[in-house]
């Protein structure tokens, strides 16, 4: 298939529209099973799809503050318990769909302590069946850890080539990819040696997109804020991680790109609202900055669940008011006392 650039960069514009961001529901069936565990539930096909269906139906919030769903493949395919695909909900409520294409992080060969993500294999026939089920996007993450000698340039460049090799055959496909290099916030490293991991990361991943002939037009941006490592000491003001963050961004990513969606990534739900509240405060970027959460957006709605068909409505407000939180953040006009408001 041609690409069609015109189209892809209307999708991807789609995707950071103001006040709106992505919902990151591509837990595979093991990280959903992490999730599960913590509020005891059984990691069922069923309780996967009523759990899901009910953040898909949690419709004025899909309709108000979410461009697009992050899907895994399973539930790409599957029906809500009426038999109404899921790929409808979300077209219904003007959301798009996209899929995570990505077969997780595999330790790499040769590189104690690093890993490569895997998954280019098929990869072209796998977009071919993804667009005909409905997917208008993709996310591929690439993971890059911060310790002692680690990461090495092998790992960047490794994770870079797949990022760009797989946002090529995406755009090819009619796909916008979403390109998301994490570096990692475990650890106790401090909020420099992530900013210079980050900025190298990204110089690293943006050359082997040119090399590899993306259309920086057709895609979406989700990297890593500048923070600390979680067990770091010194742990630094949302005001100093935007300035960081924003500082960062500009140096690494031209404006041809459309929108960055953050990764929550082990933040706080109000640290990751908070940082990018501060971000957009700052204002007068390029491209427009939102949210890209997985974690921070279903923590709260997956406590209140807990797989009883009860607490449906409370799950559902948690998830709308994380929803709404994380859309004034967007816009940078989230404050402390929202929280409580809505
Ligand atoms: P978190 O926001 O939980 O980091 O998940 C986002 C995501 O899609 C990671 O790949």
């Amino acid at each position: 298939m041609a690409m069609n650039l015109e189209e892809l960069n209307k999708i991807a514009n789609k995707m950071v529209a103001p006040g709106k961001g992505l919902l990151a529901a591509d837990e595979s069936t093991g990280t959903i099973q992490k999730r599960f565990d913590k509020i005891g539930v059984q990691n069922t096909e069923e309780n996967r799809r009523d759990y899901r269906e009910m953040l898909f139906r949690t419709d004025k919030s899909m309709r108000e503050h979410i461009s697009g769903v992050i899907l895994f493949d399973e539930t790409l395919r599957q029906k809500a318990k009426d038999g109404t695909p899921f790929v409808k909900l979300i077209d219904a409520a003007g959301a798009v769909p996209g899929i995570k294409v990505d077969a997780g992080a595999k330790a790499l060969a040769g590189a104690p302590g690093e890993v490569v993500t895997e998954g280019l294999d098929g990869l072209r026939e796998r977009f071919v069946e993804y667009h005909r089920l409905g997917a208008r996007f993709a996310k591929w993450r690439a993971v890059i850890d911060i310790g002692k000698d680690i990461p090495t340039y092998n790992c960047i460049n490794a994770n870079a080539q797949a990022l760009a090799r797989y946002a090529a055959l995406a755009q090819e496909n009619g796909i916008v990819p979403i390109v998301e290099p994490e570096v990692l916030m475990d650890g106790d490293h401090d909020i420099e040696a992530c900013e210079k991991v980050t900025s190298w990361v990204l110089q690293e991943v943006f050359s082997q997109l040119f090399y590899a002939k993306v259309a920086l037009e057709g895609i979406v941006l989700k990297p890593n804020m500048v923070v600390p490592g979680m067990k770091c000491a010194k742990q630094n003001s949302a005001a100093e991680v935007a300035e960081r963050t924003v500082r960062l961004l500009k140096q690494h990513v031209p404006s041809a790109v459309p929108g960055i969606a953050f990764l929550s990534g082990g933040q706080s739900d109000l640290d990751a609202t908070a940082n990018l509240s501060a971000m957009n405060a700052i204002g007068g970027m390029p491209w427009p900055l939102t949210f890209s959460y997985g974690r921070a957006l279903q923590a709260a709605p997956q406590k209140a669940w807990s797989g009883k068909v009860d607490n449906l409505d409370a799950g559902k407000a948690a998830f709308a008011h994380r929803a709404l939180m994380n859309s004034l953040a967007s816009l940078g006009k989230w404050k402390q006392a929202d929280e409580k408001a809505s």
